[in-house]
């Protein structure tokens, strides 16, 4: 219930339309109370054969209380008179038979419309609160830190969004029915009271056993429908993967482990499926069932009490509290549905949970806000996790500004890391990012980041235009400024060449393009947003001698006068770095210009070497 009050709370936004619903339901279901009531002198008097009860009840009212005996005469009292005012009987009866059934048309025409009205207004409601929490969900992914996604699978996250939000949308029918429903009941119970407080006694002992029924079989349909949305997860997971994958999986020609695997997670969730719909259709039968058996009870002992006629239960009368009961049935089996739907989208709201409440860790916004940096930054005895296993171990570094620091090393020696943490990707497990004696950490993390450019190791580019990849969403950017940068990076030429120029959509992450000419682009993309600090981690992926040309090319103009930290595999690329930065195993092992570390013949001398350099 807890999930519960988290939908409602969404709903305080919208309390006019949820006002005029409950209003509309309320006069909706007078109306259908009327509807029904007026069938009951139908049976009584028109279709009774003997015309001297109606002369009976053309008597002044012998009741003066305001009881059931009071209202009966009184309704049968103005037939009667209807029926009398005619020439004959049976002229009266066809007359008055016409009255009641347009009566009975009309009130049920109301009826809808007004129930109608209700849903109407309630469709902003329903709508807006599954916006809203799509919305929510989304900023959340937005804000959620890098870390969280190396845990979580895309796909399920996919199934939130999509499946889980539809869940909870559903939900909300269900919770409509809450609120139009026990209105119903709550009328129609008055109702029967009203006529016969015994019989109702006979039905309110006899329903909570229905209830209790379906209660049941719903509890099992939870645990089966949590298991479902998360295996269904999986499944988009694949899904997931295999699109991002898709040339390699081809490549390999491991079409068939993939399928293979495909189908095993599917065949998983079209079992737990069949258990999910086997147990929810079971509760519609079954109340019924139920339902009617109450019924047919009800209309046993109500018959009874009706030949007794010590009660005066009227025979007419008896039928109209029958069609109250199956007033007040519909509705309560309406609700045993909504309980059931409401329990699936409350798993699915469990769901939505985890993202909404997942800890945002360092990605605290607030804190001091920084629009640039004068002297320095200053990794001081930095230590870091992923998990259990630390992979940088207590490194030690200073980066002037204007200069250029270059880090190389082996494969997995924690380089990309290590470039991470200065942007707060993630937070240092000990020791500490200063950036101008300002310890990162207490720094609002977006000012932090507008001041650090990236160009990450695997070049991410959007299905959109060049210039939407390079301006990021920032405007007002010149078309020179383009250029600029699209010179800097090496990058000039090709766009020009490309169909539209700069305009050109370039595909699925940048699919139409070469390696090269994606890398290009990214440096182009940091050079634009000319960032006080730039960070390139470049990529390893082989290039021809002539891109990696380019790209080297456009690394050192880009490094020129700027203050950049470059992960480079080519040492080539940063033989005029300022600093050269070795590291092995999460530590610093050398550190120097490539002269003082070429002489000392250590480790950065082996990897020159190892790449024919000198
Ligand atoms: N998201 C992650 N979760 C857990 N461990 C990780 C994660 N990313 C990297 N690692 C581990 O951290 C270590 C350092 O990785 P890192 O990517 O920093 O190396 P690198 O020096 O950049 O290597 P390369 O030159 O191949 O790019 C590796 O042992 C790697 O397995
Ligand atoms: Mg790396």
């Amino acid at each position: 219930m807890g999930r519960l009050m988290q939908l409602l709370k969404y709903l305080s936004d919208y309390k006019g339309y949820f006002t005029l619903n409950v209003v509309f339901n309320l006069v909706g279901v007078a109306f259908t109370l009327i509807g029904i009531s007026s069938m009951m002198p139908l049976i009584e008097l028109l279709f009774k054969a003997d015309n001297d009860s109606i002369l009976d009840f053309l008597q002044p009212n012998p009741h003066n209380d305001f009881s059931r005996k009071y209202l009966e005469y009184e309704v049968n009292h103005w037939f009667a008179n209807s029926i009398s005012e005619a020439s004959s009987f049976i002229e009266g009866k066809k007359r008055t038979l016409f009255i009641v059934c347009l009566f009975i048309a009309i009130s049920f025409f109301f009826k809808n419309l007004f129930l109608y009205l209700a849903t109407f207004f309630l469709a902003p409601v329903r709508n807006g609160i599954i916006a809203d929490l799509r919305n929510d969900v989304y900023q959340k992914m937005l804000n959620l830190p890098v870390s969280y996604y190396s845990d979580e699978k895309k796909g399920d996250l996919m199934s939130k969004m999509s499946n889980d939000v539809m869940q909870v949308e559903s939900g909300m029918i269900a919770f409509q029915r809450f609120l139009r429903e026990p209105i119903q009941v709550i009328v129609f119970l008055v109702g029967l009271f009203f006529i016969s407080w015994k019989l109702t006694l006979v039905v309110l002992l006899l329903l909570p056993l229905s209830a209790l029924f379906v209660s049941i079989i719903g509890k099992g349909l939870k645990r089966t429908s949590k298991k479902a949305q998360g295996q269904l997860g999986q499944v988009l997971s694949v899904v997931e993967e295999t699109l991002t994958a898709i040339k390699l999986i081809k490549g390999f020609a491991a079409e068939r482990t993939f399928l293979k695997s495909f189908k095993k997670y599917n065949k998983r969730f079209y079992d737990l499926r069949n258990r999910q719909i086997r147990k929810s259709s079971a509760s519609s039968p079954i109340s019924e069932t139920v339902g009617i058996a109450v019924f047919a009870v009800v209309m046993w002992i109500g018959g009874n009490i009706v030949f007794d006629e010590n009660d005066g239960l009227r025979g007419a009368t008896l039928i109209t509290f029958l069609m109250y009961m199956w007033g007040l049935l519909s509705p309560i089996k309406a609700v045993i549905g909504a309980i059931n739907n409401l329990q699936v989208s409350m798993v699915s709201m469990d769901r939505l949970d985890d993202i909404l409440k997942a800890d945002e860790k360092s990605e605290r916004f607030g804190g001091v806000k920084i629009n640039a940096f004068n002297k320095e930054i200053k990794l001081n005895n930095v230590r870091f996790k992923y998990e259990d296993e630390e992979v940088i171990k207590g490194v030690d570094l200073t980066i002037p500004k204007g200069k250029t620091i270059a880090l190389v090393g082996h494969s997995g020696s924690g380089k990309s890391t290590l470039a991470d943490l200065v942007p707060r990707f993630y937070s240092v497990s000990e020791g500490s990012i200063l950036i101008d004696d300002q310890n990162i950490n207490e720094v609002d993390v977006q000012s932090l980041r507008k001041l650090t450019g990236i160009v990450t190791q695997d070049s991410i580019l959007f299905n959109d235009s060049v210039r939407n990849n390079l301006s990021l969403g920032v405007e007002g950017l010149t078309d020179d400024q383009f250029i600029q940068a699209l010179t800097i990076a090496n990058a000039k030429e090709f766009v020009m060449q490309l169909e539209s120029g700069i305009d050109t959509i370039i595909g699925e992450g940048g699919g139409k393009l070469s390696g090269g000419q994606r890398q290009r682009l990214c440096i182009a993309r940091a050079v634009l947003q000319n960032p006080p600090l730039l960070i390139l981690d470049e990529a390893t992926s082989a290039l021809d001698t002539q891109s990696e040309k380019l790209v080297q090319e456009a690394l050192e103009k880009v490094m020129d006068g700027r203050t950049a930290l470059v992960i480079a595999h080519r040492l080539s690329t940063i033989k005029n770095a300022d600093i050269i930065v070795v590291m092995d195993d999460g530590k610093i092992i050398e550190q120097g210009s490539h002269n003082e570390l070429y002489a000392e013949k250590g480790h950065y001398y082996n990897l020159c070497t190892m790449q024919e350099l000198n």
